[in-house]
């Protein structure tokens, strides 16, 4: 079909020549005014029906979210709100879309649950095509930083024999019959007859096929989808996300905060400079979301406002030694306020990186040497043997964005961390053999790509800004 895109026609409006455009209905007022959107930009092209000259029977069919094809004459607008508009010549109904055939969606504020039963046709919505795009915007952003800097894009497995994390969080992937396995004399699975003749599952991380890659080619990065069975129903977790995990050699952990800061800072400068009119509309939104909220539970800055907050001061860079310390002194501890006990020793929890990001900062804090005992095994041990150089990054309103480390290069001490923790030298052989053979110190980190999207659209809940959330209990679509 010939047509010109609503964005173009904004863009450079080509006053009094006859244009087609197609898109889907946002809005009819008055039986004449169509707001209508083919998904190029977030602004909608105002199309004057010539209400006289129109057939009663396709008047009728110009309903919400039906699909249209109009030609007509662009003219400057008489109007408020925008400043051309479409005087229609013909109009042609491609997908007609009748509420009283069932059609759910509605020219109305509906809830986000609504939306995400309904995933099919929430990314017709203002919201949720902004989303999109600046998902879209964020994903290409991350090939350009990496690329423009000499990394190289690797693809690790999605189908993995090993628990990258040590966590235990893992799908399985068989082809057995689930009724029937065969099975050992004692009773268990018998793995070996399985597809893969091993006991296979879904990746948790690329992580450690990305290290065999740094310690050949210096710098890569992984973009790929991974998979946690962790039963966790929150706004912040899904069962499938995507990650970034870039991995350096010869990097240590102030170089890997600084890629950190780096990187996170670019993905966010980058939708500023590109996607402003996304991010107004998201502003809005978001703005208006917070209103109705009670005063104190209100966001203190808007989107944008935090955005560039975020881009123009330095994180703040603490140990978790410190963070414990700061906590320990924080109003919400002294008053008994926090649900979980702070002892040196016990893992973070959100509450506690809430209160650290935005109390106590007021911006996003990269929290580093952590206790061996509450991080995976791979971490480099420090000098004090009881703290390993891991680095988690914690983002206002989301907390952890980031979790990385510099990774343990010396045999020895690697072999005794996996002993200590029950993690089998064979399940890891060849972890093991890079370094034996060639290795040297490097690091890397996983950026959570959804956490992300999340916190430059605002959205509050993780599932509303990938197009297809899998949680516990739901796999639709
Ligand atoms: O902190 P995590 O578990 O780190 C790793 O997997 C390392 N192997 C990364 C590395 O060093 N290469 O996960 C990294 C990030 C988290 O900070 C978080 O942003 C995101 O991945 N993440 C999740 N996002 C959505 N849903 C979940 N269930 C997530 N689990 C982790
Ligand atoms: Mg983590």
């Amino acid at each position: 079909m010939k047509r010109t895109e609503i964005a173009k026609v904004l863009q450079a409006p080509a006053l009094d020549e006859t244009i087609t455009v197609a898109g889907w209905v946002r809005a009819f007022r008055s039986n004449r005014f169509i707001a209508l959107n083919d998904g190029s930009g977030p602004a909608t092209l105002q199309v004057v029906v010539d209400t006289e000259n129109t057939p009663e029977d396709l008047l009728k069919k110009i309903k919400f979210h039906a699909c249209l094809k109009v030609t007509g004459k662009l003219t400057a607008s008489q109007g408020a709100g925008q400043s051309v508009e479409l005087l229609a010549q013909e109009i042609e109904i491609l997908g007609e879309c009748d509420p009283e055939a069932g059609y759910m969606m509605q020219p109305k504020a509906q809830s986000m649950e609504f939306m995400r039963t309904n995933a099919h046709f929430r990314m017709r919505t203002a919201t949720f095509s902004s989303v999109f795009r600046i998902r879209h915007a964020v994903a290409y952003a991350i090939h350009k930083f990496y690329n423009d800097r000499g990394y190289y894009y690797i693809h690790t497995p999605i189908i993995t024999g090993s628990d990258a994390e040590g966590a235990g969080e893992m799908f399985r992937v068989t082809t057995f019959d689930p009724a029937k396995p065969p099975r050992n004399e004692d009773g268990s699975v018998d793995y070996k007859q399985d597809f893969f003749g091993k006991a296979t599952n879904l990746t948790v991380s690329g992580q450690l096929q990305g290290e065999i890659a740094a310690l050949a080619l210096g710098k890569i990065y992984t973009f790929g989808p991974t998979f946690r069975a962790e039963n966790s129903n929150t706004p912040r977790h899904l069962a499938e996300f995507w990650m970034i995990e870039p991995e350096v050699a010869f990097n240590d952990i102030i170089d890997n905060m600084d890629l950190a800061e780096e990187f996170t800072k670019y993905l966010i400068n980058y939708c500023l400079d590109n996607y402003a009119e996304d991010l107004v509309f998201l502003d809005k939104r978001l703005a208006e979301e917070q209103n109705a909220l009670p005063k104190e539970k209100r966001r203190t800055m808007g989107l944008i406002e935090q955005l560039r907050f975020v881009v123009d001061n330095d994180f703040a860079r603490i140990t978790y030694t410190e963070a414990v310390e700061l906590l320990l002194q924080s109003k919400p501890y002294k008053k008994g306020q926090f649900e979980f006990p702070v002892e040196w020793g016990v893992d973070l929890q959100s509450e506690h990186e809430r209160y650290l990001v935005e109390k106590e900062f007021q911006k996003p804090v990269i929290v580093r040497n952590y206790p061996k005992d509450i991080k995976a095994f791979y971490m480099r041990l420090n000098d004090d043997d009881k703290t390993v150089a891991a680095m988690d990054v914690l983002f206002p309103g989301i907390g952890e964005v980031i979790g990385g480390s510099q990774r343990e290069e010396r045999l020895d001490v690697l072999v005794e961390r996996m002993h200590a923790i029950g993690i089998e030298e064979e399940e890891l052989w060849w972890y093991l053999q890079l370094r034996k053979f060639g290795g040297t110190p490097h690091a890397g980190f996983g950026l959570g790509f959804e956490r992300m999207v999340q916190f430059i659209t605002g959205m509050s809940n993780i599932r509303d800004v990938i197009p297809f959330p899998r949680t516990p209990g739901s796999a639709e679509f």
